[in-house]
């Protein structure tokens, strides 16, 4: 069994995982690690590679949920913090990083006009929502079924669950009505909404499509969007807490040419620390001015955070986003993704089984077909099955089964499932993926997971 063969090699992390359930509800600190039987525990970390507490090691697609462009540890970035960990961690005062943080994000992100640092992408979400309906005046926010914009109350139903709109536990039924949710296989439905209602404030929309281009948008989904926004006076957000950095040196917007209103940063913005930013127009954030927001006849938006812009986070920024714009590092990672989808692929093929393996930029996406559908894997276009067919059918325990027979030969994807390829991943970490992905195929046909 791929459970057997996975615990015989992680003792160490299985008797963790039973520690931590008695302190940790489920054993876990963020619900995507969840693994079953149990996860591993990681011990060190540097370049593409991790290592357990039990000494395995693997060749790492978490990529720190996406924020490891560089890879772990990578030197320029320890050193940069290691510096500033003596220097201070947090002055209680403004510091000369975070205006070169906020200028190298200006530089880079095409919207960015102004920046606004905040704890993390979450708090980034609520704050692009909070500026856009101050700066309209109106309410309502559209968003797409299955776009993840971090785990506030706002973006909650319809981000990672409750697909239908219905209401999480946990969350008052009265901001459901706050929301519009839509699907995004077709623009439609979004236009035919900007065109009809006048009480949209915002549309926020991840620009790769659902978690990461899990569900691809169709083509000119986002130029449509663009133009219909900005006829119609409403705010339109990009959500590039992954593509930003990666997509391109300039995040989705760049690669796509489409410059929204607003973006919301974190991940690679923060070099692997904790960290968010609000980039876009001015007029929108100098509503965060108390001069220039009266100036503009507004009320000043506010905005605190003891950990915003905080000098370690932003030594770590300065340094990525330094290397961001000197380097190769996002068409390197782009590159070594599209080999490796490429052979991913390949095994498909050869194997003879129907899933699909897709993504764009530095990540890549697996299709393991949970409802067994007849598809060619050379050949499978995820735009044919839109989100219920692909995010909306995800099949948990199939994920958590491909997860396991990989991290027993020594590859740690993402749950999606899929990963986030980095600069440092090289052919020696794509042949041994490769090597993986063929003995985690054979062990799942074996156990009739896959025909
Ligand atoms: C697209 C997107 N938006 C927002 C967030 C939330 O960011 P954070 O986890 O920093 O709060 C995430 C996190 O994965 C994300 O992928």
């Amino acid at each position: 069994m791929i459970e057997d063969q996975y615990c015989a090699r992680t003792p160490g992390s299985a008797a963790l995982y039973a520690q931590a359930c008695r302190v940790l509800p489920a054993g876990l600190t963020h619900d995507s690690r969840a693994t079953s039987p149990h996860p591993i525990y990681v011990a060190r970390a540097a370049g593409p590679r991790k290592w357990d507490v039990d000494g395995n090691e693997y060749v790492d697609y978490f990529g720190g949920h996406g924020a490891l462009l560089f890879g772990h540890s990578h030197p320029p970035l320890v050193e940069a913090v290691q510096r500033q960990a003596a220097l201070g961690t947090h002055w209680g005062a403004s510091h000369e990083l975070e205006v070169r943080w906020a200028e190298l994000v200006q530089r880079l992100v095409p919207s960015a006009e102004r920046v606004r640092f905040t704890g993390s992408g979450t708090e980034a979400s609520q704050l692009a929502l909070r500026l856009a309906r101050a700066y309209t005046g109106k309410t309502k926010i559209m968003r797409f079924v299955g776009h993840f914009h971090g785990w506030h109350d706002a973006v909650a139903p319809g981000g990672m669950s409750h697909y239908d709109g219905s209401v999480p536990a946990g969350i008052p039924a009265s901001l459901i009505g706050e929301s519009l949710l839509l699907g995004a296989d077709d623009a439609a439905p979004a236009l035919e909404a900007l065109q009809g209602r006048d009480d949209i404030a915002a549309v926020i929309v991840e620009p790769s499509g659902a978690s990461w281009g899990q569900v691809p948008l169709p083509p000119g989904f986002l130029a449509a969007l663009r133009e219909a926004t900005r006829r119609h006076g409403v705010v339109l957000i990009f959500d590039e807490v992954i593509t930003g950095f990666r997509w391109s040196r300039g995040g989705a917007q760049a690669r796509y040419g489409i410059v929204p209103d607003l973006t919301v940063l974190a991940k690679i913005l923060a070099g692997g620390l904790p960290g968010g930013a609000v980039a876009g127009a001015k007029d929108i954030l100098d509503q965060l001015d108390p001069g220039a927001a009266k100036a503009a006849g507004r009320e000043k938006i506010g905005h605190q955070g003891t950990f915003n812009a905080n000098p370690l986070c932003a030594a770590a920024g300065v340094a990525a986003l330094s290397l961001v714009e000197a380097s190769d590092a996002c068409a390197r990672a782009e590159a070594a993704a599209d080999e490796l989808r490429t052979g991913l692929r390949r095994i498909l093929v050869e194997g003879g089984v129907p899933w699909g393996v897709f993504g764009e930029a530095s990540v890549f996406v697996i299709f393991p077909n949970p409802a067994r559908l007849l598809l060619d894997p050379a050949n499978f276009d995820p735009l044919e099955l839109g989100f219920k067919g692909l995010k909306g059918a995800r099949d948990p325990q199939l994920n958590n089964r491909l997860r396991v027979a990989l991290l027993a030969h020594g590859v740690d994807i993402a749950g999606g499932p899929g990963g986030f390829v980095s600069a440092a991943h090289g052919p020696r970490e794509i042949a041994r993926t490769l090597d993986a992905w063929r003995a985690a195929l054979r062990s799942l046909k074996r156990e009739y997971t896959v025909r």
